[in-house]
């Protein structure tokens, strides 16, 4: 379908400073393949999978027909006591993905749905073993957990929380994990395991029996790709063991092949008690989330109810829509067919080290990365985020899309990127970067 632009007075857009950008628009009008191309004619090289969300690439034809043939045949059913079978074939294989025992899948809309969901299931699993005590959520600065209200509670951005009250009590954070020493470090950085300790300092501080549960991005994306130092996860695991606080991973990024696992889980083997999860879900081709719950949780939740009264007063109208699970089972379909999550892991070491040579470019101050997602940080400019955004802007003219959060950039092209396209893009950041 094809739609006239002719004022772009009307639309609010998220997280966009909407006054510059309506004066000098970038607007996608197609995708195909690693590309788009701007309402210019303009090619662009997907240098981010949109936003993270695109790992078999753009314009794919079989997501599209499951779609179409989905909507012809059960275009809606209620979620609440009713079902339809994508819900739970998608469930099942995403629960075959996900690390042993955590089985149970809830769908959701997005990535903030995720997260708010994974806060109440944390709360009625203590509840519902008698420890309804456990209230405090835990996570750390430069965390990004999305933008409804528990999310906004829990991210560690001082943009997304300043201008909206004070936000969800009882959340706690930890320091975040970026570290001087640790700069330019390929993989997970050396230094910082030690960090993982202001867990134990919350714990004591708050009564380890009043924590609910603890959120950690196991790779911060968002925030500009922060690997998680050698042993950190591992500590943060052993803490909240200790504890009974529950781990959660918040994977919306880092799902479906970005660390060259399915799940960064596995890549460092590192089993969490919940995940999140959105965005390649659907190849971002519908808007869907899930949380993948371990088994003992929804057992322990589901058995506090007595007989067939609901064990989970939550759902969303749009909770596993027929339409978004046709579109993840396509999706799914493709990642094993076409082996993307293993094509990742193949690829990362040459990516790595296409971002890595970058690091004699002067406006550069730190690289990072793992998998096929890298993060880099400019010198600032007069302000926070002016000079990112400036970058941003210049790469689109060259034909490059990266999403900047503040003054850092953050590469994360779809899984089935040629080596070529690699190139591409480390060239097109180069000659960019080195005008700055
Ligand atoms: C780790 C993480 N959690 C949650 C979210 C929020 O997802 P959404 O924008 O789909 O609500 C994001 C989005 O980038 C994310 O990176």
């Amino acid at each position: 379908m094809k739609y006239a632009t002719n004022t772009l007075d009307y639309y609010w857009m998220p997280f966009t400073s909407n006054r510059d950008f309506k004066e000098h628009p970038r607007i996608f009008v197609r995708g195909e393949g690693v590309h788009y191309w701007s309402h210019q004619g303009q090619q662009i090289l997907d240098g981010s999978s949109g936003l993270f969300c695109c790992a078999a690439g753009h314009g794919r034809r079989e997501i599209a027909d499951a779609v179409a043939e989905q909507l012809m045949t059960l275009d809606y059913g209620p979620p609440f006591q009713g079902g339809h079978p994508g819900q739970f074939e998608l469930a099942r294989k995403v629960s075959a993905l996900t690390p042993e025992g955590i089985d149970k899948v809830f769908f959701t809309n997005s990535g903030s749905e995720s997260v708010d969901t994974a806060i109440k299931v944390s709360l009625a699993y203590h509840r519902a073993r008698g420890e309804g005590q456990r209230m405090r959520m835990v996570s750390r600065e430069r965390a990004y957990h999305g933008v409804n209200i528990g999310g906004t509670s829990l991210s560690g951005l001082v943009k997304n929380r300043e201008a909206f009250g004070v936000g969800m009590a009882g959340v706690a954070h930890m320091r975040h994990t970026w570290l001087a020493e640790n700069r330019f470090s390929k993989g997970q950085p050396e230094h910082g395991a030690e960090l993982a300790d202001d867990l134990e300092r919350i714990a004591a501080m708050y009564g380890p029996d009043t924590v609910a549960a603890v959120f950690i991005e196991p790779i911060a994306g968002s925030t500009g790709t922060l690997v998680p130092p050698v042993g950190y996860l591992e500590r943060i695991r052993e803490i909240c063991d200790k504890h009974g606080i529950l781990l959660i991973f918040d994977e919306v990024i880092t799902g479906f092949g970005r660390t060259g696992s399915a799940f960064a889980a596995q890549s460092f083997n590192v089993k969490p008690d919940i995940m999140t999860m959105a965005k390649a879900l659907t190849n971002g081709n519908q808007p869907m989330g899930a949380v993948a719950v371990d088994d003992r949780i929804y057992d322990t939740i589901c058995n506090a109810t007595q007989g067939d009264g609901i064990e989970f007063f939550h759902g969303y109208t749009y909770s596993g829509h027929p339409a978004a699970c046709a579109a993840g089972l396509a999706t799914m379909e493709i990642y094993e067919r076409e082996g993307l999550f293993e094509r990742a892991a193949q690829l990362s070491p040459y990516f790595l080290d296409a971002i890595f040579s970058l690091s004699d470019v002067a406006v550069i101050t730190d690289l990072r990365g793992y998998g096929m997602m890298a993060g880099f940080d400019v010198v600032p400019g007069e302000r926070p985020g002016a000079r990112g955004l400036e970058v941003q802007k210049k790469l689109f003219e060259a034909g490059l899309h990266i999403k900047m959060t503040g003054d850092s950039g953050i590469v994360a092209p779809p899984l089935v990127s040629e080596r070529a396209h690699v190139d591409q893009v480390c060239d097109i950041l180069r000659r960019v970067l080195s005008t700055f």
